[in-house]
C-alpha cells in the first residue's frame, strides 16, 4: 500500500495579520457549516480515487484550524477515518493560535487523535504584536504555551518570525530564551516574506538585513545548545520530533490537499483547489487544471526541496534518478569552496551559512 498525506485547509482567521499572504478571511464565521460541509463532501468522494493508499500523516493548516469548534475539527477526522485507510501510527497535527486554543480544546483534540500541536508565536514582545495586528497578546501566549504543559502535549512546535517590526538582535535572543524555558521539543523561525506594495511602511521598523542575519547566526548555535537540530532551512527539532508531514513534502512524498488553495502532489502530477470561497462552497468537486511534472521539472524540485534540508542531496538517488551527478557536482564546488556545500560520503549538504543564500545555490544547482 502507498503512503499519503493529507492536507486540511481551514480559510478562517479572527483578524487578518498584516505580512499574511495565506488564503484566508475574517469575519466569515457564519460560513463555517456551509465551508465544513463542502470539505465532508469533497474528502468522501475524492477518497474513492485512494483505495490502495495509507494515510500516514494529517495536517490541518490555515488560517487558523484552532478558529473552529473542536467539534468540527472531530468531524473532519471522523470523515477521513470513514474513507481513508489510516496507518496505525499517524501524525496529525493542527495549526493553533494562541487567542484560539485553550486547556478543554487541546484535551478534546488529544481525545480524538491529534498527537502534534503546531503554535504561531511569532513574537512575544506586545509592542510588535500589536503592530503586526496579531489577534492576541503576549499574556495570552504564555498562558497557551502553560495550557500545553497541562495537558501534557509533549509533541508541539512553536512558530517565530525574523524581521519583525520592532524586532532587534537583543529583544530577538530574549524572547528565543523564554520559550526555551518551556522546553519545546520544535521551534520553527521564519524571515519575514511581505509583499511591499501591502506593507511598504511597515518596513521602516524592521530591523535590516545584517541584523537578520545576526539572529538567524545565533539562534542555530544557540538551540544547537538547547538540543534542538537545525534539520531544515527554518526548522529545529530535538530528535525524533521533526515534523513528518513537512519533511515528507521535502522528500517529495505524495500528499491530496483539501479545501479551498490546497495543492495535491500524486503520481507524478501537482493540482491546486479554487482559492474562491463561494465557487468552493457551490461545489467542492471542482475539477482543477493539473500539470504532470515531468522529469526536467522533477529534478528541479528535487534539488529545490533536498537542499531545504540539512540531510541535503542524496548523490545516490540523484544519479539513478536524473543521472549526471558529475554535472551537479561540478557546479556545486564554488559553494563547497565557500563552505556554503559540504560533501559527505551520501550526500551534498547545505551548511548553515549556505541555508541562508539556498535560494540563489538552489537556482545554479538547477
Ligand atoms: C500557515 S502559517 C500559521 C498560521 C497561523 N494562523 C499563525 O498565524 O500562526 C505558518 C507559519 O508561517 C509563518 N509565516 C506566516 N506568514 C509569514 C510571512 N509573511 N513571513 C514569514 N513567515 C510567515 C508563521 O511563523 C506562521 O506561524
Ligand atoms: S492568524 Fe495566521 S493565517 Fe491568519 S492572518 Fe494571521 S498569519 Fe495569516
Amino acid at each position: 500500500m502507498k503512503e499519503l498525506s493529507l492536507y486540511i485547509h481551514i480559510p478562517f482567521c479572527k483578524t487578518i495579520c498584516l505580512y499574511c499572504n495565506f488564503v484566508t478571511f475574517a469575519h466569515k464565521n457564519k460560513k463555517i457549516p456551509d465551508y465544513i460541509e463542502a470539505l465532508k463532501t469533497e474528502i468522501k468522494e475524492k477518497s474513492k480515487n485512494y483505495k490502495n493508499n495509507k494515510v500516514v500523516t494529517i495536517y490541518f493548516g490555515g488560517g487558523t484550524p484552532s478558529q473552529l469548534p473542536a467539534e468540527n475539527i472531530e468531524q473532519i477526522l471522523a470523515t477521513i477515518k470513514d474513507t481513508f485507510q489510516i496507518a496505525p501510527k499517524i501524525e496529525i497535527n493542527i495549526e493553533c493560535n494562541p487567542e484560539s486554543i485553550d486547556i478543554q480544546k487541546l484535551q478534546h483534540y488529544k481525545s480524538m487523535g491529534i498527537n502534534r500541536i503546531s503554535l504561531g508565536i511569532q513574537s512575544f514582545n506586545k509592542k510588535t504584536l500589536l503592530r503586526i495586528a496579531r489577534p492576541h497578546d503576549h499574556l495570552t501566549i504564555y498562558k497557551t504555551l502553560e495550557s500545553l504543559q497541562k495537558a501534557g502535549i509533549e509533541n508541539f512546535g512553536t512558530d517565530f518570525i525574523m524581521g519583525l517590526p520592532y524586532q532587534t538582535f537583543a529583544s530577538f535572543k530574549a524572547e528565543i530564551e523564554t520559550v526555551l524555558s518551556y522546553n519545546p521539543p520544535h521551534i520553527s523561525a521564519y524571515f519575514l516574506s511581505y509583499d511591499t506594495k501591502k506593507i511598504g511602511l511597515f518596513i521602516k521598523d524592521c530591523p535590516q538585513e545584517e541584523e537578520q542575519i545576526q539572529m538567524y547566526e545565533w539562534l542555530v548555535k544557540r538551540l544547537r545548545k538547547a538540543g534542538l537540530k537545525h534539520y531544515e532551512v527554518s526548522n529545529y527539532a530535538k530528535p525524533g520530533f521533526e515534523c513528518l508531514h513537512n519533511l515528507r513534502y521535502w522528500q517529495q512524498k505524495e500528499y491530496v490537499g483539501f479545501g479551498i488553495g490546497a495543492h495535491s502532489y500524486v503520481d507524478k502530477t501537482v493540482w491546486e483547489n479554487t482559492a474562491d470561497f463561494e465557487a468552493y462552497i457551490q461545489n467542492p468537486l471542482l475539477d482543477p487544471q493539473s500539470l504532470k511534472i515531468d522529469q526536467d521539472l522533477d529534478r528541479s524540485e528535487f534539488i529545490l526541496l533536498s537542499l531545504r534540508t540539512a540531510k541535503g542531496i542524496n548523490k545516490k538517488d540523484y544519479e539513478s534518478k536524473y543521472q549526471n551527478l558529475s554535472k551537479l557536482l561540478t557546479k556545486a564546488e564554488t559553494y563547497i569552496q565557500s563552505k556554503h556545500l559540504v560533501q559527505t560520503k551520501a550526500n551534498l549538504q547545505p551548511t548553515d551559512k549556505g541555508f541562508l543564500i539556498i535560494d540563489r545555490i538552489t537556482k545554479d544547482l538547477i
